[in-house]
């Protein structure tokens, strides 16, 4: 056919979601993309809690898929295979769509798709950019942070990454430390306005060491001490001291990811791209300070910097149907025993 229709699934962390995706002769198109977050589940305990996040998928994720099929104008009869993240993530999250899609394939006779959520995010860029082979990408959220070049749909070359928390992690620990509303990373940004940069040295971790892996876990500590410093001395936070905080602590996270980007682009440029591609993916990407610095970088080095819209960096199902195109394209289908992983490296 030169059509193909693919539904997807995505369950891995706290986004229950669906989506349609075909890819026609015009190119991809997303005919349907529904997600249904669980933030307010979550709330009250400073973080996903595995098991309410399970059960809540189990709960929704047959509705997300009727709601799914049913705006994208079409039933079963329309799909042409059944896409899902099989991993990495939360297991339980992940067994609820792994099983939820055997059922829709087994009982409608489709084949099913497994899909790892980082290749999702990886390829994501492709459904939206039309990006060829190789490109280079940065993901970066509150559960990932690595370098990427794709070479092709199955083939991703990790240039380095997070050696302990993601970036996004770091803007919503900062955030609860100030005492500013989650998710962290708009409130420190916002908070960040009209501040200094440059008022606490906060550390940039592993720049004296090659290569692209980051380290995050210090700034948490740094920006920890600074905070209690300040209190001792002046009994407490004036809107000022907060605002210097969270802009020197969003400068220290920009300097990172800006000078380990400048090195996953000389490797990459080693690959003598024709049209050399920066693209990032991921809730951070949305920074403006990160993303403006990032701009720069390609602008400097001769990268065309490309990030997709905020919807599609962040989790959902379309990405997750994308992949599944690309892997049905090259003949790589599951059977029903595809098992669900906690742990899958790229
Ligand atoms: O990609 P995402 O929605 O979910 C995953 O982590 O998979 O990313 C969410 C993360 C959160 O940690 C959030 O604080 C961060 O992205 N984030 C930001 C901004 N908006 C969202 N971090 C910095 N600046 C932002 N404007
Ligand atoms: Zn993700």
């Amino acid at each position: 056919a030169d059509t193909i229709t693919v539904l997807g699934l995505e369950s891995s962390c706290d986004d229950t979601a669906a989506a349609v995706v075909r890819l026609g002769p015009d190119g991809p198109r997303i005919l349907s993309s529904v997600v249904q977050g669980q933030t307010a589940l979550h709330a009250e305990f400073g973080g996903v809690v595995p098991e309410i996040a399970a059960r809540a998928h189990v709960e929704r994720i047959d509705l997300c898929v009727e709601q799914a099929l049913a705006s994208a104008g079409t039933d079963l009869s329309g799909i042409d295979a059944i896409a899902v993240t099989a991993g990495p993530g939360l297991i339980g999250g992940v067994l609820a769509g792994v099983m939820c899609a055997k059922g829709i394939a087994a009982g409608a006779g489709l084949p099913l798709i497994g899909v790892n959520h980082l290749a999702g995010h990886a390829l994501t860029p492709r459904l939206t950019d039309g990006l060829e082979f190789p490109y280079l990408m940065l993901l970066v959220s509150g559960g990932h942070c690595q370098f990427l070049i794709v070479h092709s749909p199955t083939r991703f070359e990790r240039l380095g990454g997070t050696i302990d928390d993601a970036p996004g992690e770091a803007f919503d620990k900062t955030a609860k430390l100030l005492g500013l509303p989650q998710p962290g990373g708009p409130s420190v940004e916002a908070e960040a306005r009209g501040g200094d940069p440059a008022r606490f040295a906060f550390p940039r971790p592993l720049l004296d060491r090659p290569g692209c892996d980051m380290s995050f876990s210090g700034l948490k500590t740094a920006l920890l001490r600074a905070r209690d410093q300040a209190v001792a001395e002046q009994g407490g936070l004036t809107r000022h001291d907060r605002a210097d905080l969270c802009a020197s602590f969003q400068a220290a996270v920009a300097d990172v990811l800006v000078e380990k980007s400048r090195r996953a682009t000389e490797t990459y440029l080693q690959a003598r791209p024709d049209d050399p591609v920066l693209a990032v993916a991921g809730g951070v990407a949305a920074n403006a300070t990160i993303r403006n610095a990032l701009e720069d970088l390609c602008k400097a080095r001769g990268l065309r910097f490309v990030a997709p819209p905020l919807n599609l960096c962040t989790d959902n199902a379309a990405m997750i149907a994308w992949a599944g195109i690309e892997r049905y394209r090259l003949g790589l289908v599951d059977g029903l025993d595809l098992s669900a992983r906690p742990r899958w490296p790229l």
